[in-house]
């Protein structure tokens, strides 16, 4: 089965971005990590990043086509994008949002998620493990 990862606005940046929220793993390793741990379950991941929300949304669409399950991490549009969420919802796969940071113990404005009730499943604060427990969600969704 075939899983969607698609990272969202300033995750291109993760290595410069503070470890004690972010882990301090760049994207490139952590693609290799997702890449590697749905190997292992038996899935095959194919991992995007965008910094433009329109890229997103039309991942989002794309992934109705090829993507048994998808996972998200939409970066500050968690917050406020209505596009994505509208995107979501076209989905009939099991959605994942994951934050490495834990978004509910943040600030105020952070803590409003606007896809959160659009989705299967939520994991936040476990750094990139979050990305190998959505991966074991998929697969046992399959
Ligand atoms: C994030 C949390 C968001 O609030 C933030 O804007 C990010 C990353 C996370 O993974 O913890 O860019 O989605």
């Amino acid at each position: 089965m075939q899983v969607a990862v698609l990272n969202g606005v300033n995750l291109n940046a993760l290595a410069d971005r503070d470890p004690e929220l972010y882990g301090g793993v760049g994207i490139d390793e952590l693609e290799t990590r997702i890449y590697a741990w749905a190997k292992e379950l038996g899935l095959m991941a194919r991992c995007q990043q965008t910094n433009h929300e329109g890229q997103f949304v039309d991942w989002l669409h794309d992934a109705r086509g090829w993507a048994g399950g998808v996972i998200v991490n939409p970066g500050a549009w968690t917050h406020y994008s209505y596009a994505i969420r509208d995107a979501l919802e076209l989905l009939s796969t099991p959605v994942v949002e994951v934050h490495l940071s834990d978004i509910t113990e943040r600030e105020e404005w952070r803590r409003r998620s606007v896809i959160e009730d659009v989705v299967s499943a939520r994991i936040v604060g476990k750094g990139p493990d979050g990305y190998r427990e959505a991966l074991e969600l998929i697969a046992k969704e399959r």
